[in-house]
């Protein structure tokens, strides 16, 4: 049978970019509908990840689970919004959460004072594994929103090297350099040096 795994999500962003990480090799199968996942309460992405797929666990067996839980971290918020990444502005709202972030940076002016990081952790369990995979990149936030493209805080996102945001970027261009596709690689990687 072709490798496959549960991706504990409903996030059809998410869902977009890992099965174009995953390619031919791997299949990504979602969670049934009737699956409500609850709202995270862990204290960091690890346990985040492994939190979401333990509850898909429940109505899952015999097949690889992977949970993923990703923030955004900025280093002279002491690391905010982080864990807090999608509600930051008190709900889940892309817009809202990037007005929010904008004004808590309104004072940092120059570029150096703008770093952040996005980070992912992956989580697989299932047929007795329990694995952790972590992707980071690094970048500088925006002063005002740039492209159309991705979700949550792309808009705002600038990759140093590039100087375009994540927004800016194809979905194959973001998954080149993304701590989502860092994080997923590793996994891939060994998903299949585990199939052999
Ligand atoms: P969660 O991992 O579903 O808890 O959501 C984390 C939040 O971080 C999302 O709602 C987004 O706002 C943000 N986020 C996570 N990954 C990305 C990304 O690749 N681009 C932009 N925002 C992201």
């Amino acid at each position: 049978m072709k490798l496959c795994f549960y991706l504990a999500t409903k996030n059809k962003n998410k869902l977009k970019e890992i099965k174009n990480i995953m390619g031919d090799e791997i299949k990504v199968l979602l969670p049934p509908d009737f699956i409500e996942f609850p709202e995270e309460k862990g204290k960091t992405l690890k346990e985040n990840a492994y939190l979401k797929a333990e509850y898909l666990s429940r109505y899952i067996k015999d097949y690889y689970i992977v949970g993923e839980d990703s923030g955004l971290f900025v280093e002279k918020l002491n690391g905010l919004p982080g864990i807090n990444s999608a509600h930051f502005s008190g709900k889940r709202d892309d817009k809202g959460n990037i007005k929010k972030l904008l004004e808590e940076m309104k004072n940092y002016k120059k570029k150096e004072d703008r770093k952040a990081r996005f980070i992912t952790v992956a989580c697989l369990i299932g047929k007795g594994e329990k694995r952790f995979f972590k992707g980071e990149v690094k970048g500088y936030i925006t002063f005002s929103p740039r492209g159309k493209n991705g979700f949550g805080y792309d808009p705002i996102f600038e990759i140093p090297k590039i100087g375009k945001t994540f927004a800016e970027l194809s979905l194959e261009e973001k998954n080149k350099i993304s701590h989502r596709s860092k994080a997923f690689l590793k996994l891939k990687e060994y998903l299949i040096k585990r199939s052999f």
